[in-house]
């Protein structure tokens, strides 16, 4: 058991880490090669424009080792000094957890609370600038994915451009599959991680800066230094042929990630977001019909993380648990409030796809059958 092999054998179809495609996975198990040199830097610096196409900016990016929170704790902290301002737009759990890092930088984050249930209002934003005064950013979620909630980032843009303030998105579970256009949109900093729709394995936090972004960072007061993007810049520059960040750069998940872009660029954009959305709304039609409601219309929906409820003799967290063991399929649980009421499927890269998603739903509207002798199927 020591290679845990009781964990094999599953499908994987939770919001991140999603199941990779073999291509990838063989990126992974080539022979190791130090992470400096002329050709690694070559190869490395090729990868990070690839990742700026697939955030769509001219910006800089960096691959630091770590999770998305990693990147997520360099983009805020960089941009904060101890007593700093900064406004975090909170409607979920995972809003709520940009709020937490940003706090834990500066004691003088203003954290605008709103509701979980409905993407942020433009108005809203106008409103919380206006009583928070001068902040150095706006931070935000683009797809909540505690809830499978989709903010309407591209708008709140325009806000910010409009009142001269930086905003940082946390894509983490939206690029790479949703829409979005870091530059063209007027986003600042936009945070992604390997493992969800960039369809490399969890181990790196990607970070975007934009122009914009620089003098605030070079201005913070910011503290730390492995999570300090003045220093990932500082090597960057001074030794950008050679060793263009301050670690040791995680071979493998590098390797494996540049896999996952190339895939996405080799699909395009544009097909990819529509796959994913027109894959979004297949499930939510399908299993509604089973009797298992979407928790959002799909207007305001994620097309990545795809939130549905229970219904009347097959409680959500049934739906998790009967999928594991039954059909060996994992799926996610509901977070926050949401936690106990909802089901969410990753509908991720690979997993977003006829092949994957066939089995799932057809385990699913198998359940809903069973329970349904229980349940209530006529209302549906
Ligand atoms: C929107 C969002 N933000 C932040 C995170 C945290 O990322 P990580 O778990 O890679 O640190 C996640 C992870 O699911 C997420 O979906």
């Amino acid at each position: 058991m020591h290679r845990n092999e009781a964990m094999d054998g599953y499908q994987l179809m939770i919001p991140g880490p999603i199941q990779l495609s073999s291509d990838v996975i063989e990126e992974m198990v080539r022979p190791m090669v130090p992470h400096y040199g002329t050709d690694w830097t070559v190869y490395y610096k090729d990868t990070l424009n690839l990742l700026r196409r697939v955030f769509r900016t001219e910006g800089d990016v960096f691959l630091i080792p770590g999770s998305g929170s990693a990147a997520l704790d360099a983009a805020i902290g960089s941009c904060l000094g101890p007593s700093d301002r900064a406004l975090i737009l909170s409607n979920g759990w995972f809003g709520q957890r940009l709020a937490e890092i940003a706090s834990s930088h500066s004691d003088n984050i203003v954290v605008a609370e709103l509701s979980v249930t409905e993407p942020i209002d433009p108005a809203d934003l106008e409103t919380a600038l206006d009583d928070a005064g001068d902040v150095r950013f706006v931070a935000v979620v683009h797809s909540e994915s505690s809830s499978g909630l989709l903010n309407p980032v591209h708008e709140l843009a325009k806000v910010c451009r409009r009142r001269g303030v930086l905003l940082l998105v946390d894509a983490i579970s939206s690029v790479g599959g949703v829409e979005l256009a870091m530059d063209e949109w007027g986003i600042d900093l936009c945070v992604g991680a390997s493992q969800k729709c960039l369809e490399g394995p969890p181990g790196l936090g990607v970070v975007a800066v934009g122009k914009r972004a620089w003098p605030v960072i070079d201005s913070a007061a910011s503290s730390g230094w492995y999570l300090n993007l003045q220093v990932w810049k500082r090597f960057a520059d001074d030794w950008s042929d050679w060793h263009p960040y301050p670690i040791t750069m995680a071979v493998p998940a590098v390797r494996a990630l540049r896999r996952g872009a190339e895939r996405i660029i080799a699909e395009g954009l544009d097909e990819r977001c529509r796959r994913h959305r027109s894959m979004a709304t297949r499930v939510r039609e399908q299993l509604s019909a089973a009797g298992f409601k979407p928790v959002f219309p799909e207007e305001i929906a994620s097309p990545t993380v795809v939130a549905l409820r229970g219904r009347e003799g097959c409680s959500a967290d049934e739906v998790v648990d009967r999928l594991r063991t039954e059909h060996r399929i994992l799926i996610a649980r509901g977070m926050g409030i949401f936690a106990g009421q909802v089901f969410r499927i990753g509908n991720m890269g690979p997993q977003a796809t006829d092949a994957q998603m066939d089995a799932l739903l057809d385990a699913i509207t198998g359940l809903a059958g069973n329970a349904g002798e229980g349940g209530n199927k006529d209302e549906r």
